[in-house]
């Protein structure tokens, strides 16, 4: 047998996101190579260095810098910040790369269509890294609905808890707080969820209503003498669950993605970050818009109803699939409750059947194994002849993005969108 061509992958941005996948990969070197990186930060690039195992890494200070070079390998990882994946993404296709983008594909849907169209154009393949996608459990209940042990899928109801921590380091402070400077929380964190009922479903979408909002995490909620920062001496500190000193303790693990050298860092140099740092102000006086409940009502093809809930106040994602022979419940509910990730039960017999999902290893944790396993998949999915057989091509990522900007349109103005209308009004020809 022969030993497979191995694929040469390079990155633009050294977040936690591409050095993530950069560890990932090097645990698979029968697969990839990682070859360059770029990033303005060098702190990002030593980083970036040593999760690829390589330690003669190119290493270039912005995506132009490493994308004037002739080109230097055949994917390129893009995982810059939400407002800068066009500009990276349409260079690195003009220069030959295949591309793993990050989500959002873009902060607006004309750019999300332009890109798939220049994709399609130049003929290259864009994975988009919608990890549930590449989760045992969800990889589980799209082949048991695809089976027909449900029968014919007539609604599904899918919930997402960000949680409350979460949502304060990433939707109140973090960098998805202004939704203007990244993209709305449907699409910036729940465009995973919407890519899944796309997926699940399987036929497209028609129309959406969406109603929520930003209510907790604002002025109005400050406790009385609570000062902007929690390094100031908050009166009610040591009650606050959302207190930024226990950055310090109880909550130091979400330090890795924004703070680099937090691991070896003192009390005392941590704390001096807080004093100056988005992270050590009070949840209650941020400049966050981001909104942290909302629902989505979705009718698709053949009459198939969806309907999903986002909310700051819960933990982890739940899913139920509703379908003429039975009903298939799956998610951290039914692991908690039930002590396995899926269960369906059949309507005629009461019968229920319990599976697991397979897990791999790394990633981040919330991502359910889809880091793993979008890395165990990119292989497959970027030699494969046809880009139309791709999981998370981004002509089929487009479909799920599509849904969320309008649904973000239908919660702002409170109607009902229809979403073929609303794609014709963004593509630009
Ligand atoms: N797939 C998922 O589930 C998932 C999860 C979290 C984040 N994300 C997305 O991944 C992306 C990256 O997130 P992150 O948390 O790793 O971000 P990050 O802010 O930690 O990293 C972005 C990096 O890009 C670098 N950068 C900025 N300008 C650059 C340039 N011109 N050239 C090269 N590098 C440049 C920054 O210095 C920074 O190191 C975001 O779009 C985010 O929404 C996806």
């Amino acid at each position: 047998m022969s030993t497979p061509q191995r694929l040469k992958l390079a990155g633009i941005g050294c977040g936690g996101r591409v050095r993530t996948y950069f560890e990932l990969a090097a645990r698979m070197p029968h697969w990839y190579e990682i070859v360059a990186a770029a990033d303005p930060q060098p702190s990002r690039l030593e980083l970036a260095r040593r999760a690829s195992g390589n330690p003669g890494l190119l290493c270039f200070r912005s995506d132009r810098e490493l994308l004037s070079q002739p080109k230097l390998a055949d994917v390129m990882i893009i995982g810059t910040q939400d407002d800068y994946h066009v500009e990276p993404c349409l260079a690195a296709m003009e220069k030959g790369y295949d591309v793993l983008l990050e989500k959002p594909i873009a902060c607006n849907l004309r750019d999300v269509l332009m890109l798939e169209r220049r994709a399609r154009a130049l003929g290259r393949k864009v994975v988009i890294c919608h990890v549930l996608r590449y989760t045992p459990l969800y990889g589980t209940i799209k082949e048991l609905i695809v089976s027909g042990v449900v029968g014919d899928v007539v609604a599904v109801h899918a919930s997402e808890g960000v949680g409350a921590w979460h949502q304060a380091h990433s939707f109140v402070r973090g960098h998805w707080a202004v939704t203007e400077k990244a993209t709305p929380m449907i699409v910036a964190k729940s465009c995973h969820d919407m890519d899944i009922l796309a997926w699940l479903i399987d036929q497209p979408c028609k129309c959406v209503a969406s109603f929520g909002e930003l209510r907790y995490f604002t002025a109005a909620n400050a406790p009385t003498g609570a000062p902007l920062r929690c390094t100031d001496g908050c009166p009610v500190g040591d009650a606050c669950m959302y207190n930024a000193l226990r950055y310090l303790d109880t909550q130091k693990g979400w330090l890795q993605w924004v703070f680099d050298g937090w691991a070896t860092a003192s009390d005392a140099e941590i704390t001096a970050w807080l004093a100056q740092s988005p992270w050590g102000r009070c949840v209650y006086h941020c400049d966050n818009t981001a909104v942290d409940r909302q629902v989505v009502a979705l009718e698709f093809e053949r009459g198939i109803t969806a309907t999903f809930t986002m909310t700051a106040f819960d933990e982890g994602r739940n899913i139920i699939v509703m379908g003429t022979k039975g009903v298939l419940r799956g998610g951290r509910a039914t692991r908690l409750g039930e002590g396995c990730d899926i269960i369906v039960e059949e309507h005629a017999t009461g019968q229920r059947t319990r599976h697991m999902a397979r897990a791999f290893a790394g990633g981040y944790d919330s991502h359910e194994d889809g880091d793993p396993g979008l890395m165990y998949a990119l292989y497959d999915e970027m030699t494969k002849v046809d880009a139309a057989q791709m999981r998370s091509s981004i002509s089929r990522s487009v479909e799920s993005h599509v849904i969320a900007f309008a649904a973000e349109e239908a919660r702002l103005t409170g109607t009902v969108i229809n979403v073929q209308e609303f794609r014709a009004r963004h593509q630009v020809e």
